[in-house]
């Protein structure tokens, strides 16, 4: 019997392979890939064609051109990017857009208008809770969830009372707590946690 490795020698083979892997590593054009992509975004339908491996941060940004959501570290560490996602706050950057598929997302674009503020952005704005402004819409965004999140009834790692029925007090360490995943490089952290607490409704400390 006729013996075939003498045509597929060892060095011919790692030679295909490194090729194969250069060809995924740097993308292979040829094998380009694109799929669609529907989301209602602020209330609006839109359907996209992407490229699979899109974030919806990038989709937001660079397809939509809807600059408001921030790209802070790109690694799900600053927060800047959250977005809500079916009114759940999500970091954009982490997730990729086709997870997101047949979901309504709101940008800060879509919490309030610069004549009729969100009840959270009047409140950053009367508490001085910014200073550049980058982290702005995510802490935004991620407040509102927050307080839907306390509003539900969903503890946190500072909740005294984990019974069922007791009613979460949104104190200054709650809130301080809930928003540990936006980072704000100004350092207007006096400032937020007043704004969210305002908007609140809460009075103490
Ligand atoms: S840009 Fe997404 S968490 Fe920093
Ligand atoms: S206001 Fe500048 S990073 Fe928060």
């Amino acid at each position: 019997m006729k013996d075939h490795t003498e045509h597929f020698s060892r060095r011919g083979f790692v030679g295909i392979t490194a090729a194969g892997a250069a060809a995924l590593a740097y993308g292979d054009t040829s094998a380009e890939q694109t799929n669609v992509c529907r989301l209602k975004i602020n209330g609006k339908d839109c359907s996209v064609q992407i490229d699979p491996r899109t974030t919806l941060l990038d989709l937001l940004r660079e397809n939509l051109q809807m600059p408001g959501t921030k790209k802070g570290c790109d690694h799900g560490q600053c927060g800047a990017c959250t977005v809500l996602v079916n009114g759940k706050r999500v970091n954009s950057c982490l997730s990729l857009a086709l997870m997101n598929d047949g979901m309504e997302v709101t940008t800060i674009e879509g919490l309030g208008t610069p004549g009729q503020l969100h009840p959270m952005q009047a409140a950053f704005v009367d508490n001085d809770a910014l200073q550049c402004g980058y982290c702005t819409p995510g802490q935004i965004c991620s407040a509102v969830a927050m307080l839907n999140e306390v509003k539900q009834g969903a503890p946190s790692v500072v909740t005294a009372d984990l019974s069922s029925h007791a009613q979460i007090h949104l104190t200054d360490d709650e809130i301080r707590e809930r928003m540990s995943g936006n980072i704000c490089r100004c350092g207007a952290y006096v400032g937020i946690v007043a704004a969210i607490r305002s908007a609140a409704g809460e009075k103490t400390a």
